[in-house]
């Protein structure tokens, strides 16, 4: 009997959706590189793409555009339970009871998924993550701004001014680099409960919840963690090295998938370094070590295939843009979500239900005995 640990190497379904070249480090949305999308697409476009197939054209596009800004705003019950929640709560944990009340007012029962619930899930993420953002600094929310794009509004929403030019284009391109990665376990994780023909906010808790952990999308947050721990540039070597010998991962490095260095990493460490460079700072420096430890780490990890992934860079690009770390993985989650629904439409058009098996090896045959007499 063969184990597939981890279900590496498993192909679940088939798809369009992405493909991953784990080998040369390329990464493809329905059959455009990520590069081309990072440089000409944005946010908005790239989702559209994912979700139905193709590049939109123009009205296509602004119907698009034009149903996201509207559907930005969050209801009142929504805003309740952000007021009511503690400050120090988990903020994925947030997030995940956020939509779940999303999921309560729209009453929705069983698989049914409509245009609208789409747009609902995909513009109001931001507004959600900034709200309580907001809240936990003390300030009073900020209201969606309907004549901004979807990233430049989300950093408008979290630090209650408009983006430069460069902080824009710095958050559009890590959005669209986290909206989709095949089948990854936060993805995975969504799909076995749409496959049940379960409800699109069920699905998409279920994915929220797997993206939590630190080894997939809370990587970014203990990578600048990480990052702060070491502190200064002199003491990355040492740092690394000890974190090495003592069986202890260094975040933000390595993948299931890729082999060698991730794409994104590579698009956002570029980000990074010019947000660094512009901001200066607590930032220039974290910057600095960040590409100590992507040196040393290579050095070591590299020849065993293991270089830095997409939380490594992000999390500097999105402290730079004004995040508090433990939010980075919601970051991810506004964009991911995109990808997520375009997997659970992709996957129940031919649903067959998620149910593998457990191997036994356990006694069978055992005697019950009442309480008393054990
Ligand atoms: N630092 C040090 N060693 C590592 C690392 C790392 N970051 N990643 C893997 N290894 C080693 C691991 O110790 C093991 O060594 P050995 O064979 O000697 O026991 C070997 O590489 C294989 O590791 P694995 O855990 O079996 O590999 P996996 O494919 O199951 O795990 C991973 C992939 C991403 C969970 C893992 O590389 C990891 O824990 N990385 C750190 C957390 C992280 O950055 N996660 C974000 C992933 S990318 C974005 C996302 O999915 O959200």
């Amino acid at each position: 009997m063969e184990i597939k640990k981890g279900l590496e190497d498993v192909y679940v379904k088939e798809t369009e959706i992405t493909y991953i070249d784990g080998e040369l480090g390329r990464l493809y949305y329905r059959g455009y590189s990520i590069y081309d999308l990072a440089e000409f697409s944005n946010f908005e476009e790239t989702s559209y793409l994912i979700l139905y197939g193709k590049l939109p054209n123009i009205y296509e596009y602004e119907n698009f555009v034009k149903s996201l800004r509207e559907s930005r705003g969050i209801s009142d019950r929504v805003k309740e339970f952000l007021k009511s929640v503690k400050k120090n709560a988990d903020p994925m944990d947030v997030l995940r009871t956020a939509v779940s009340i999303m999921g309560l007012e729209e009453n929705t029962h069983t698989y049914n998924v409509s245009e609208q619930s789409i747009i609902n899930l995909i513009s109001k993420f931001p507004t959600i993550i900034s709200y309580y953002i907001r809240l936990r600094r003390d300030l009073e929310p900020v209201e969606p701004d309907t004549s901004l794009s979807h990233a430049a509004n989300f950093l408008y929403m979290v630090n209650g001014t408009k983006p430069s030019e460069e902080e824009y284009k710095a958050m559009d391109v890590a959005m669209i680099l986290h909206i989709d990665h095949e089948m990854n376990a936060s993805t995975f994780a969504s799909l076995v409960v749409a496959s049940t023909l379960s409800d699109i906010y069920s699905s998409i808790i279920a994915g929220i919840s797997a993206l939590k952990g630190p080894l997939h999308g809370g990587a970014n947050y203990e990578a600048l963690k990480m990052f702060k721990e070491i502190g200064y540039i002199e003491n990355v070597e040492k740092y690394i090295l000890n974190r090495l010998a003592n069986k202890q991962r260094i975040m933000g490095f390595g993948h299931r998938v890729y082999k060698t260095y991730d794409p994104r990493a590579r698009i956002l460490k570029a980000y990074a370094k010019l947000l660094a460079e512009k901001k200066g700072g607590e930032i220039k420096r974290l910057y600095e070590i960040a590409e100590k430890v992507e040196e040393i780490g290579i050095k070591h990890l590299g020849p065993k295939g293991i270089y830095p992934n997409v939380d490594f860079y992000s999390s500097i690009v999105f402290y730079a843009l004004g995040f508090e770390p433990e939010f980075f993985p919601t970051v991810f989650a506004s964009a991911r979500v995109t990808g997520w629904i375009a997997h659970i439409l992709e996957y129940v058009k031919d649903n067959k239900i998620i149910r593998p098996k457990a191997y036994y090896k356990g006694e069978i045959g055992r005697k019950y005995i009442p309480i008393d007499s054990r």
